[in-house]
């Protein structure tokens, strides 16, 4: 996509108290992760670097720490380590300071925050789960932090349906009573939204050297010992991206503006077509689609809400909704393909019709018609 590095170094802070103290903060993003539950997106491609809204998810992640002021990046990978660096350099090209910690082996959440402590410039730093896209105040979190002493301070999130996730109980004071399991009944409606303050003290008291996870190890032990562990309650903008179904809906939402990112000011609408590619007249693209280079949309399709990377061919006739659809890959003329992930490379015939979280591997060849749900097509 036609995007350059100026689009990062042109973010200003959002909050001035929340950008003095975010200029003494590392930021700390955990990248590390295999992404299993994208595959075959993320069989060569760490989750953070697949793009939405036409850019690696994780520039939208470094545009918003910047903007809130910080300037030190410590990346914490594992997976694909070399990718990043790659790509991101020393991060001057998008006026940030950015370091790379690569874990032989996958550290956890928790062992991989340990494993950056001898990078981190700051008495403070604020980490980040490398696949969550958000809208909060980074600011205001840090604010939270401050002003309550805390050792540390979580983002959590208020939901309407906590059920599906961990939950976080505050008392009055905002200090947090509890780490708590998915439960069919939950005692609140805050879950912890993957962000995270932490003491350079507290952070450098976690084992060293083992897997250790955050969530069920360090935030439970921080609890017992009596740390000061607050939690900074919002409703803001939050998607966890790690799955088809979220990764469409939220880079649906990026491009129409629904979720924020400094990267895509003024640039908001029903579809980010690249210049390059071409969308033939009496095709239809919506609901926040993105098209990439050199990608090909025949008279008569219908792509909506959906994911379609570079040099991706989509014949006449074709439906196409809430579907990623990898590079290079082609679908055929009248195919349809709702809820699914179509691999670099793969054909899908003429006429077939996949749905309900259908997977085709890259390379993978479905001829014309070999493949249908009902016989209405
Ligand atoms: P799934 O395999 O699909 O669950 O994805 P994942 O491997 O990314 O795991 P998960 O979504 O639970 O991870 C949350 C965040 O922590 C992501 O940004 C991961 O990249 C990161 N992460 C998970 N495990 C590790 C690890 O061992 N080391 C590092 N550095 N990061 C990790």
């Amino acid at each position: 996509m036609a995007y350059s590095a100026a689009h990062l170094t042109q973010a200003a802070p959002v909050n001035e108290e929340g950008a003095a103290l975010a200029a003494e903060t590392d930021a700390v993003i955990l990248v590390g992760g295999k992404g299993t539950r994208l595959r075959p997106l993320t069989n060569n491609v760490p989750k953070p670097m697949l793009p939405a809204a036409g850019l690696p998810f994780l520039q939208h992640l470094l545009g918003r720490i910047k903007a809130a002021g910080m300037q030190h990046v410590v990346l914490g990978t594992s997976f694909k380590a070399e990718v990043f660096e790659r790509y991101f350099g020393d991060g001057s090209d998008w006026g940030l300071e950015i370091e790379y910690v690569v874990e032989d082996e996958p550290l956890g959440t928790g062992g991989a925050i340990r494993n950056v402590h001898d990078h981190l410039r700051f008495d403070r730093a604020m980490i980040f789960n490398g696949d969550v896209l958000g809208g909060t105040d980074l600011g205001a979190i840090l604010q939270t932090h401050v002003s309550q002493n805390a050792d540390v301070t979580l983002h959590l999130l208020r939901v309407p349906d906590p059920r599906a996730f961990g939950c976080v109980p505050t008392d009055q004071e905002g200090r947090v009573t509890a780490f708590l399991e998915k439960t069919e009944d939950p005692p609140t409606d805050q879950i912890n939204a993957g962000s995270y303050v932490f003491n350079r003290d507290v952070l450098e008291a976690i084992p060293a050297g083992r897997p250790v996870s955050v969530e069920r190890e360090v935030f439970p032990e921080l609890l017992e010992t009596g740390k000061r562990v607050f939690g900074h309650v919002d409703q803001a903008y939050w998607r966890d991206m790690g799955t088809p179904a979220d990764f469409v809906r939220g880079s649906s939402d990026l491009v129409r503006g629904i979720a924020p990112s400094p990267l895509l000011e003024g640039m908001h609408g029903e579809a980010l077509v690249d210049s390059s590619a071409s969308v033939a007249d009496g095709a239809l693209v919506l609901g926040g689609t993105v098209v990439g280079r050199g990608a090909e949309i025949r008279g008569g399709a219908r792509v909506d809400t959906s994911v379609i990377f570079d040099g991706v061919h989509i014949e006449a006739g074709a439906t196409v909704e809430r579907c990623v659809i990898a590079a290079g890959a082609r679908i055929g003329a009248r195919a349809h393909l709702t809820d699914c992930v179509v691999g670099e490379g793969a054909v899908v015939g003429a006429r077939c019709e996949l749905r309900d979280g259908a997977r085709v591997w890259p390379g993978v060849e479905i001829p014309d018609g070999g493949l249908r749900f009902s016989s209405d097509v």
